[in-house]
């Protein structure tokens, strides 16, 4: 069964899951096989390896796939991301790190731009700069990461640019795999929906869920 999003729509593919571009891991072979089976591959170019890159683009074929860079890694090898839009993919995947030297030349070559981001001041920064898919990667992430986790990340970023495809990075795979059976929710019940009706929890504790900040949690200890 395949589900229709607007990341779909725009990636032109059938199923929501992409590849990461994971260095050297992600490779041609792998990419498009993730691109074959209706995903989207992504090949990691991260720090920078020319022939390498230009081998693994070859493996891909026909499959449509896309490349990741590493912001701070393409900064030293401009010629390197030329070389990929001279190639017309599909995507350009930029990580970790100021987009603005790169951006304009991905979206010049019409691929669309995702970027990878890790706040909300980086995801801001990228659909500045014209960002058609914002990754939000939470700490769980395997890799590169900084801090706020995956769950209350990824629903912050969506509020924060939800005219942008936001795609949720950090452990999720691993989490479906197991086929958990069950969501178990306490604060999404009296936040959203007709359960948060004053009738069914106080006006008081209602604002206080709606103006929780992520600095300001306290987790308290258990007394075992
Ligand atoms: C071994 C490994 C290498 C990675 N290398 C890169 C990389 O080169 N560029 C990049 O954008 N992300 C890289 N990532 C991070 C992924 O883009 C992604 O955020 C992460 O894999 C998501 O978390 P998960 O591994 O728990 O699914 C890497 C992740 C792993 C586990």
């Amino acid at each position: 069964m395949s589900i229709s999003t607007r990341l779909t729509e725009l990636l032109r593919i059938e199923h929501p899951i992409l590849l990461a571009p994971m260095d050297i891991i992600s490779d041609g072979r792998f990419a498009a096989t993730v691109s074959r089976a209706g995903g989207f591959g992504i090949i990691g170019g991260g720090y920078g390896d020319e022939t390498w890159l230009a081998r693994e683009l070859d493996a891909a074929g026909d499959a449509r796939v896309g490349v990741g860079f590493i912001t701070w890694s393409i900064a030293k090898r401009p010629r390197l991301l030329d070389s990929v839009l001279e190639r017309r993919p599909p995507a350009v995947m930029l990580s970790f790190g100021d987009v603005r030297p790169h951006a304009q030349k991905i979206k010049k070559s019409d691929a669309l731009l995702i970027c990878q981001i890790q706040t909300l001041g980086q995801a801001k920064a990228a659909v500045a700069n014209d960002a058609d898919i914002l990754v939000a990667q939470g700490a769980e992430g395997g890799g590169h990461g900084i801090s706020r986790s995956t769950f209350p990340f990824v629903p912050a970023v969506v509020d924060a640019v939800p005219h942008i495809p936001v795609v949720a990075a950090g452990h999720v795979g691993t989490c479906g795999r197991r086929r958990i059976p069950a969501a178990y929710c306490g604060t999404a019940f009296p936040k959203n929906g007709a359960a948060a009706r004053p009738n069914y929890c106080s006006i008081k504790m209602k604002k206080r869920i709606a103006m929780q900040q992520p600095a300001r949690t306290v987790i308290s200890t258990l007394p075992l």
